[in-house]
Order: structure tokens, then sequence, then C-alpha cells
């Protein structure tokens, strides 16, 4: 076989066999194949796609280009969880306690923030003393005994995904559907789960702008899983908005602990409610959507789902005390108010760049491995739809510099529209793939 020759069938538009594919994947992982070839086949694939069989083809080889998990010693079904990414989007910290909390299994491996929008390592990483670094074995022996560990991702799975990406990062090929779908539900597949939830985020704070690109990459992730024997189901929900009030890690955090204690209402527990349903379905605890809705909401108002976070951080050596004080966790110096500079309708946010002045103030990362701000972040006062009086607070930022906060309220001003018009906002939940 010679890469080149794939190469040239891809760009005419052909279709790869599974030799074919894994004979790339092979060159990608034993690092065989140059660069250049890899990026041109990338290329070729963004203009030409790939079929469901190639789709379901590379994420196998890709799956099989490092370790996978043998989650076996684990009683039960595992049900994994993954979102397409997004701004104020803390939904992991209140639904992995909270359906452990109703007898279900999961071992969460998380990532760190990735450009404008947050990581759920990172978040964790704000509370003193937690461990995110366990290993596959203290992984499980912690599921086997509190039902739920949120660990990072170990460097050993999926490696040909992980050297892929840096290249689609470099190429102009990281918005490929079918790339993006067999990149994330590799990493599922070799988490070793039975059944997978997807949260597809669609508007301007997401990968997938519009509902018919947000409808095929929910498609191809489920039509993967499933024709892996994973049962898998993919929500599409709206990012044309920050999902929560609060972006950045600790405020973040702070946001999961008050939904947890039920004093939070709104989007983001929505959706925490409707995945939750899901993931309580697909693990057998109920087989009633209503009913998994009225579970998740009993161990809100009951403290358990809370009662499990602060076992979760204890058993990966936090400070569970953060629960019950939010001053435990890391507190910035430096504060700022955005108001609005004119009256009418909020109308639009720029939800990727209201990602961008949270990274501003310190929030998220600017270059590989950059140390960030724990502390830094925004609370959003209102949200796309509110009316507001010029002068009204529209958001805090926090950070441990000023100047920070100068550059990040520049940032805010020009990511918020107020019109005299009111355009709808998206639906909070839109579509359910299964
Ligand atoms: N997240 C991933 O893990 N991979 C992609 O390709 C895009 C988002």
């Amino acid at each position: 076989m010679n890469i080149v020759d794939l190469i040239i069938k891809k760009r005419n538009g052909g279709e790869l066999t599974t030799d074919e594919i894994n004979y790339f994947i092979k060159g990608v992982t034993d690092k065989s194949l140059p660069d250049y070839q890899i990026s041109a086949m990338l290329m070729a694939i963004f203009f030409r796609s790939l079929s469901p069989q190639e789709t379901a083809d590379l994420t196998l080889a890709m799956v099989h280009s490092g370790t996978t998990l043998d989650l076996s010693e684990i009683n039960g079904i595992k049900v994994d969880k993954h979102s397409t990414g997004g701004v104020a989007d803390t939904t992991t910290l209140i639904l992995a306690p909270l359906v452990a909390s109703l007898g279900l299994k999961v071992i969460k491996m998380s990532g760190r923030g990735l450009g404008h929008s947050g990581g759920t390592i990172d978040k964790l990483e704000s509370i003193p003393g937690y461990n995110t670094d366990l290993s596959t074995q203290q992984a499980i022996k912690q599921v086997n005994n509190i039902g739920l560990a949120i660990i990072g991702q170990t460097s050993d799975l999926t490696p040909a995904d992980k050297y892929l990406y840096a290249l689609r990062d470099v190429t102009g090929t990281v918005d490929s559907i079918p790339l993006i779908a067999s990149s994330i539900m590799s990493k599922k597949l070799a988490g070793g789960s039975d059944a997978i939830v997807l949260d597809v985020k669609v508007g301007n704070g997401a990968f997938m702008q519009d509902i018919t690109q947000a409808r095929q990459l929910a498609k191809a992730m489920v039509e993967i899983g499933n024709s892996l024997n994973k049962k898998t189901v993919a929500l599409i929900t709206a990012m044309d908005r920050p999902l929560g009030n609060n972006i950045g890690n600790s405020l973040e955090v702070e946001e999961a602990i008050n939904v947890l204690k039920g004093k939070v209402k709104g989007r983001l527990k929505d959706v925490v409610l409707e995945l939750g349903a899901h993931m309580l379905v697909l693990g057998k605890i109920t087989n009633n959507l209503e009913t998994a809705r009225n579970m998740l909401n009993e161990n809100i108002a009951n403290g358990k789902g809370l009662d499990k976070f602060k076992e979760l951080i204890t058993a990966q050596g936090g400070n569970p005390h953060v629960c019950d004080d939010l001053s435990l966790l890391p507190q910035p110096t430096e504060k700022f108010t955005v108001t609005a500079k004119k009256s009418g309708i909020i109308s639009q946010m720029d939800t990727a760049k209201i990602g961008r002045a949270s990274v501003a103030l310190g929030a998220g990362r600017t270059y590989k491995g950059e140390k960030i701000d724990l502390s830094a972040g925004i609370i959003m006062n209102k949200t796309v739809g509110d009316a507001v009086q010029q002068g009204d607070k529209i958001a805090e930022l926090y950070a441990s510099d000023i100047d920070k906060c100068n550059i990040a309220a520049d940032i805010l001003n020009e990511s918020i529209e107020i019109s005299n018009v009111e355009k709808k906002p998206l639906p909070t939940i839109l579509e359910v793939i299964e």
C-alpha cells in the first residue's frame, strides 16, 4: 500500500477501505508518515468527506491506536457523557454526582479548556487539593467505592487522535463533521463505557453554527456508537448565549454547587436534567424519562446530589468544605462592572467572544501549557432577550490584574448587541437524536 495512492484516491472522491484506513492510522501512530502527507490526507477528507463506513473505520482505527479501558471490574451499566464544548457549560460537575447519587456508575475522563471553551479538569483543579491525575486502576477502585470518578484523560488513550487533532488545529481541518465525530467517539469508545450521552452544542459559541450541521454531527456520532454496539443518544442544545451565568473555573464550580443546592434554576439546570434523564434511562436505572427527571429533581431537593459531589471531592483529595463555604475557592483581587452602553433589548451575544473575554481575564490559555488564573472569570447578569437601561449592570468581571479587566470589558462590550429589535434566542434543547 502507498500513502500517495490513498491521498489521490480520497482527493478524487473515492471511498477508502478498512485496510487503507488502518494503514493510514498505523502510519500516524508509529510516526512513519510525515506531517505533510497526513495533512494532505486530512485536507482531502475535509473536502471529500467520509462515508459512514469510513467514519466508523477511522474511529475504530484511532481507538486501537492506544490502550482502551477495561471497566469490567465495575458492576452495572457505565454511562459516559460528552459535550462538544461551549461557554458557561458546567453540566458535568452537576450531572455526574447527581446521576451517581441515583446509583449510576460514572467514570468520566475530561479535558482542559480549549480555545474559548472551558474544561472540566481546570474547573475541578480550582477545588483546593482535588487530584485529577488518577491511574485507571485508582479510578475503577473509586467508582466501585463511591460510584463516581472524574479524572483527566490518560496519555496512552487514542494517541492517533491526539496527533491528528494537533495537525488539524494548524491546517484548517478542524471543522469537518466526520473528523470531529471520529475524534470525539474514538475517545468515548476507548473510555470503555457501555452507553454514551452526547451534548452537541449549536450556535455562535459552538463548533456547529447551525442546526443542519449540528444534526449531521449528532447523527454521525450516534451512528458510530450504535454501529459499534454502544447505545448512543445525542441532544442538540443551544450555545447561542452562555449556558449558565458564571464563566471561569472557580466561578463555574460555585454555580455547579449552587445548582446542586437547588439555589439556581434556569437553562443550565434544564440541560443537566435532560442529559441526566437520558443517562439514567440508558443505564436502566429507570425506563421512563419523566420519572428520571423527577428522580434528579428529588436528589437536588434532598441534597443527595450535593453529598455525592462532596464524596467525590474527598475521594480525590480535595476539600469538600468548599461546598459549604465558597470563599475557600480561589478568590480574585480585582472586580470590574460592565454596564449597558445604551437602553434597549439584548438582541444578540457573540458567545465565543464572551469566552475569549474570560480567557483575556486569565481563565483560559492562549498557548499550550499556560498557567491559568483559577479565580478569574465573568458573572453574567443579563442574557439574550433581557431589556436593559443605559448604565444597568450587564456583567461582573473578576481577575488578578485590573489591566486584564479593562481588555476583557472591551471584548465583552463588543460581543453584546443592544437594539430595539427583539430576536428570538434558540430553545435550550432543540432535538434528541437516538
Ligand atoms: N473535540 C474533540 O475531541 N475533537 C474534535 O475534533 C473536536 C472537538
